[in-house]
């Protein structure tokens, strides 16, 4: 960050704890008999995308979890990939399964999603688990909102009763984070205003939050004029050129706010961590393991309470 005066909210030490709480799930299963494994698809060679899909088998042996890998080539159909995830939602040792985005262009993703068994979709992005989350029912959670209420309450950001906007109405994040933060929890329970593209005065509303989340894929978008001054500033969204990462949260907004996000290692991190607590509840429901445990924020987490703990519970 620039010359700036607010605090820091880094993602880091959010991930690191989760991964802790991780680590001890996946040891009580495994002591029980039970390897809880989280499957990874890969359809094609896109560099970035096998990159990514390492980083995350390698985290799953890391904190104990099998990682079964299917790739499938770039030629694959729509009907080989149904295959693939039928026979994974049929494989009683596969309890979580990540299908890394994007497929090819000739692949429709979110057909896919919808033949994945909600209740292994690590990413929470089924139209199920969608809707278990409007309804405030227990499930996966979407990881990017999940993490975002997970780094607040990490970094002792009220957020009950305060007005969170949330600049950005995408299915990944703004909206799902707009629902999240509006449950009635105690790491949630906010006032959301969801602001977009049809919200030509958008500025009108992110001047008044006292939390302002970035969900908008647009590099700069939120600059100074937009913060309320001392307000808590999240940056969500990002857009890649390259290599290169763009924030939607110009790097000047930390003279205004109070507390943001830094530029790198803030939201992303919190994505991940969120993707192996998926994983895990979705081992422990599977094992029956997953009822009335009681997360550090006091809430109730896995099945049959919610489905993701300070960052994620649904109540
Ligand atoms: N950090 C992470 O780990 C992580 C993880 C997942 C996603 N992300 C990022 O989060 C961002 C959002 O993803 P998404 O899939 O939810 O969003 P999306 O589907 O791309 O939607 C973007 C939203 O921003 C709004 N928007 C775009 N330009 C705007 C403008 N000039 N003024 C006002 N509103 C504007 C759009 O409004 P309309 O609805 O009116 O078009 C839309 O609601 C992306 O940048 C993505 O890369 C980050």
């Amino acid at each position: 960050m620039s010359a700036g005066s607010a605090r820091l909210l880094p993602g880091g030490p959010v991930a690191e704890r989760v991964f802790a709480e991780v680590a001890e799930g996946v040891a009580g299963l495994r002591a029980a008999g039970v390897v809880p494994a989280l499957a990874t698809v890969l359809v094609g060679d896109d560099d970035a995308s096998a990159g990514y899909i390492r980083i995350k088998s390698r985290q799953a042996a890391e904190l104990g979890f099998a990682s079964p890998h299917v790739h499938l080539p770039a030629s694959a159909t729509q009907a080989d990939l149904h295959r693939v995830l039928r026979d994974l939602n049929d494989d009683a040792g596969v309890h979580a399964v990540l299908v890394q985005h994007p497929v090819p262009g000739h692949l429709d993703y979110d057909r896919a999603l919808q033949v994945l068994d909600p209740d292994s979709d690590v990413d929470g992005m089924h139209p199920v688990n969608m809707g278990r989350l409007a309804l405030g029912l227990p499930g996966p959670v979407p990881c990017t909102p999940a993490g975002i209420e997970a780094l607040l309450a990490f970094h002792g950001v009220p957020v009950a009763g305060r007005e969170v906007v949330v600049l950005g109405r995408g299915a990944t994040l703004g909206r799902p984070l707009a629902m999240l933060l509006a449950q009635k929890r105690p790491t949630a329970n906010a006032a959301v205003t969801v602001v977009h593209t049809g919200v030509a005065d958008w500025p009108r509303y992110t001047r008044r939050a006292e939390i302002l989340v970035a969900a908008a894929g647009v590099p700069g978008i939120v600059r100074p004029e937009h913060v309320r001054p001392g307000a808590v500033v999240v940056g969500g969204g990002v857009r890649y050129e390259g290599r290169r990462l763009l924030p939607d949260v110009d790097e000047s907004c930390a003279r205004v706010a109070g507390a943001i996000t830094p530029r790198v290692g803030g939201v992303g991190p919190t994505t991940v961590a969120m993707l192996f607590r998926n994983a895990l509840r979705a081992a422990q429901r599977a094992a029956g393991r997953g009822s009335a445990e009681v997360d550090d924020e006091g809430a109730v987490v896995g099945d049959g309470g919610a489905g993701g703990g300070g960052g994620g519970d649904r109540g």
